[in-house]
Formats: structure tokens, C-alpha cells, sequence
């Protein structure tokens, strides 16, 4: 297949935020994930050294936290401070020891080196506790909240840029959902006390790709927005965690862009183009295993509605299909960049995260090697790149045929070299790809991630999905052999 790239024409800028990452207080995220002070990889915070290492590797630019669903009950002043008690989780219906809040948050992301992004309760909360959170995160002494902060031990703020007012007020299954109506009038009164507090932070607010809930968001409260919030989640697995296998993915991957074009004609037609940018905060190819808590009947026992959370730590289902569909949607999000300025992978770690977590180390699973290689080897700058890909016939989850691009391209500028992100979704095939260049390139190098199959994967003690980076070689326009269900990353020099 024949690519045509023209690195003159510039489509826009990539926001390094793309490449962010989420974790909600579920299951082994947080307590036995990033924080286990039990751990022999814990350092003094308690924080695990080798999750810390490899968030770094893959230069993580942005933590979204606490929820997800899980702060649509929360109280943040239950986990600040010396006289902490264990509080219950109405959302997951565990108890929390509240060892882990915003002050060990914060203390996180300084050693991941990135922004905090604070999401907060719009279900059982007020504006009001929304407020009095910026307080203690930004104000630099004034009012009880900025002295308590000082009092545990912080005299500078926090200086928390990134906030959002509720999760998924939408949904049936969110503590405190609302109506459209509702939602409107609530995000208002919230968006102006939190400006109120800090006029610099940057809002969001919870939305998805329905006409009915953002106009009348964006109606009562778009002057007070930064952002809109969107979720994705394709592969439904709540309820049973049958997991969709290869093909089903593929046709998963024909509608990464579905939600964002939605929401992004609507921003278009309000006027709102460059003032409000899409953050894409929460999206995983899967959804997370957690049967009987989002609707009746409500799980009794903890065999009915805890233990098979455990389920979710199997790394079996976490594959070549994900790195090929993960490098999919993040294709669509550069693509986007001038509206998707920030997106977050649906968790960082366990559940279905891109790293697992065992009591003698970690596992990269497949989707982190794509973070991998997209963060350090793609450029900021996407170019002009015109194909027309061959298309391919897949069973769909629900066993409907559908069709789909066998592959999936972008091409990025980094400094004075080319950088392609080139997917080849065929299962049995390699395929070849044809680059034209009004310069011809003095060399390439590529680098592939893939596995023996399409369901290989990574496994404590195994690791069978894991880039193999090539060497510089001479360019001489005899095309590129992208193996068959393969991520490629293909840099160009021109000197
Ligand atoms: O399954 C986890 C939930 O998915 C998150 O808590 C919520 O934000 C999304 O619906």
C-alpha cells in the first residue's frame, strides 16, 4: 500500500497528554498497586519503586485520580490528615483505610513526574466540598483548608491545574446521577465556586456523546470550561468477562473516533472550536470485570460481587489484540489533536492496566510497550499522510461481519526526521507499505511490536509481546514488510 506523506503540510500539534493515564481507588489500583508499603520494592512513601520506574519510562504526562465511579461518593477531607479513619466505599462497596488521599497523590505524581488531575464528587458532593478541595490544593495560606494543608506538613500548594466536576452523572449506574437539566445547572454552580477559589485551573466536566446532556452543559456552563470529559470503553465486560478475541477487535478498532467526532461537531457548531478541548479521560479496549454492583440485582456475597474482581488480573486477556487496537485509538486521538488534547488510559496499573503488579515484581503488558514506543519514538507534530488501505472482513463480538482498514497510519514530524505509527490489523498476513517522500530519506530504522500470535502475551516470567528495535539501514524506496498483527514504528532521516 502506497503512503504519500507531506511533511508541509502540518495537521497540527500533538499535547503530550494524549499519552496520559488514570487510577481510580478499585480493586489492586491504588492499595497493592502503586502504594504497598509491604512491598520489598516500597520506598519510604510506600510508593512501589518499579511501578514508579516504568510510569517514568513511559514519560507518563498525566494521572487522572480518585474516580471513576469510586468518587461520586468520596469525601477527600476522610483521607487528609492525622486522624484518618478507615471509610466505606459506596461505589465498590469495600471498606477504604484512607492511607492513600490527596497529599500521598500528589506526592505520587511528583515522583512519576507528572500533572495531577483531580476529578471530583459531583454525586453525594456539593460544590462547595469541590471548592474547599482547590482551597487546600492552591491557596497558599488564606482559610482553614490552605492552613490544615500546611499544618500535614505542605507550606507550599499543591498547585492541582487539572480538575473535573464529576465522573458519570450520566449513567444509571453513578451514585448522584442527574439529568441533562440537572447536570447543567449543578456543573454551573460548581465551575463558579471552584473558579471562584483558583480562576487558573483548568475545568472539565463529565460528558459523553450526547447531544442532549453537552448542549445543555455547554449551554449553562461552557464559558467556565477548559475541557469536556468523554469515556470509551469497547470491549463491554462488566457483567461477564468474556473477552472479545482478535477479530472482535479489529471491528472494535473501525470506531476509535466514533464519540470524538461527535462531540467534536458539536464543539464546532458552538463556536467552541479552540476554546474547549476533549479529554478523552478515561479509555481501555476493555472494560472492567465487576458483576453485580452497577445495577439490580446487587451482588449479596463477596463471591457474588467481589472476588471475581479478581478475574481482571488475568494477564491471559490482555494481548496482541491490545497493543494493536491501544495504537488504534491512539492513532485516532493524534489525528484529532487539534480537539484531543488529553486522554487516559483506563488504569495505569492492575485491572486492566498496561502494568501488573505481583508480589516479586511487575509485568508490561502488551499496551505498554505501545505507550512505549508512541511517547519516545513519535513526534509532536502530525503531518499530512494520504493512503488509501486495503479493507478486510472480521466477525464482530456479536458474530456480524463487518469490514475494516487493514491498516492504520500517521505520520508525525520529529525535528527533521519522519516518524511513522503504521498498524497492520491483518491476523495472517505481513503487508507491505510503500512510503512516497517529495525527498527521498537517506535511511530508516523500524521497530515492531508484536507477539508469535494474535494472542500472545506477556506473564510473570514470560514476556512474549515486547518491541524488537531495529537498526539504522539504507533507504532505498523497496518498500516496508509490516508483519502480520503488528504495531510499527518507522523513523526517516532525509541527512
Ligand atoms: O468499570 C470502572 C468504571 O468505568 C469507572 O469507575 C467509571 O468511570 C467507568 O464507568
Amino acid at each position: 500500500m502506497k503512503v504519500k506523506i507531506t511533511p508541509e503540510r502540518e495537521i497540527g500539534k500533538r499535547d503530550p497528554m494524549i499519552y496520559g493515564h488514570f487510577l481510580e481507588h478499585f480493586h489492586r489500583q491504588i492499595y497493592g498497586g502503586i502504594y504497598d508499603p509491604e512491598s520489598p520494592f516500597a520506598d519510604e512513601e510506600g510508593f512501589r519503586e518499579d511501578v514508579l520506574d516504568a510510569l517514568k519510562r513511559i514519560r507518563v504526562p498525566v494521572i487522572r485520580w480518585p474516580g471513576g465511579c469510586f468518587v461520586s461518593a468520596y469525601h477527600w477531607k476522610d483521607a487528609v490528615g492525622s486522624r484518618r479513619q478507615p471509610f466505606f466505599d459506596k461505589a465498590w462497596r469495600v471498606e477504604d483505610p484512607a492511607k492513600f488521599g490527596t497529599d500521598e497523590f500528589i506526592r505520587f505524581c511528583r515522583k512519576v513526574g507528572c500533572e495531577p488531575y483531580f476529578c471530583t464528587n459531583a454525586g453525594t458532593g456539593t460544590p462547595e466540598e469541590m471548592s474547599d478541595w482547590v482551597e487546600y490544593c492552591n491557596l497558599e495560606k488564606e482559610g482553614k483548608y490552605a492552613r490544615w494543608r500546611i499544618a500535614n506538613g505542605f507550606p507550599r500548594p499543591h498547585k492541582v491545574k487539572y480538575w473535573s466536576i464529576g465522573n458519570e452523572n450520566y449513567g444509571s449506574w453513578e451514585i448522584g446521577a442527574k439529568s441533562a437539566e440537572e447536570w447543567g445547572r449543578f456543573a454551573l454552580e460548581s465551575a463558579k465556586m471552584i473558579k471562584h477559589v483558583d480562576p487558573s485551573v483548568e475545568l472539565s466536566a463529565a460528558a459523553l456523546p450526547d447531544l442532549d446532556w453537552n448542549l445543555n452543559l455547554l449551554r449553562h456552563c461552557g464559558e467556565f470550561l477548559d475541557w469536556i470529559s468523554i469515556h470509551g470503553y469497547w470491549d463491554g465486560l462488566v457483567e461477564e468477562n468474556r473477552w472479545a478475541d482478535y477479530e472482535g477487535v479489529m471491528a472494535f478498532t473501525s470506531h476509535t473516533a466514533d464519540s470524538i467526532e461527535k462531540v467534536e461537531g458539536l464543539l464546532k457548531a458552538m463556536g467552541l472550536e479552540g476554546k474547549i478541548k476533549i479529554a478523552f479521560d478515561e479509555w481501555n479496549l476493555r472494560s472492567w470485570h465487576h458483576p453485580n454492583t452497577f445495577g439490580l440485582p446487587m451482588g449479596v456475597t463477596p463471591k457474588e460481587y467481589l472476588y471475581p474482581r479478581d478475574e481482571n488480573d488475568r494477564n491471559e486477556t490482555y494481548n496482541v489484540a491490545d497493543a494493536v487496537f491501544g495504537a488504534c485509538f491512539l492513532n485516532t486521538c493524534l489525528r484529532h489533536c487539534n480537539f484531543v488534547k488529553m486522554a487516559n488510559f483506563a488504569p495505569a496499573v492492575n485491572t486492566r492496566g498496561c502494568i501488573y503488579t505481583h508480589k516479586d515484581g511487575i509485568v508490561l503488558r502488551p499496551t505498554y510497550y505501545v505507550f512505549d514506543l508512541y511517547v519516545n519514538d513519535l513526534g509532536d507534530t502530525v503531518v499530512d499522510c494520504w493512503y488509501e488501505s486495503p479493507r478486510m472482513q472480521v466477525k464482530n463480538k456479536e458474530g456480524r461481519m463487518e469490514e475494516t482498514d487493514v491498516l492504520d497510519v500517521v505520520a508525525t514530524k520529529k525535528q527533521d526526521r519522519i516518524v511513522l505509527a503504521a498498524v497492520n490489523k491483518d491476523p495472517e498476513k505481513a503487508r507491505t507499505l510503500q512510503p512516497e517522500f517529495e525527498r527521498k530519506p537517506k535511511a530508516y530504522r523500524i521497530h515492531v511490536l508484536t507477539g508469535d500470535t494474535v494472542d500472545s502475551y506477556n506473564e510473570i516470567g514470560k514476556e512474549a509481546v515486547r518491541p524488537a528495535r531495529g537498526d539504522w539501514q539504507e533507504w532505498k524506496e523497496d518498500g516496508l514488510l509490516l508483519p502480520k498483527h503488528s504495531v510499527n514504528v518507522i523513523e526517516f532521516r532525509f541527512s
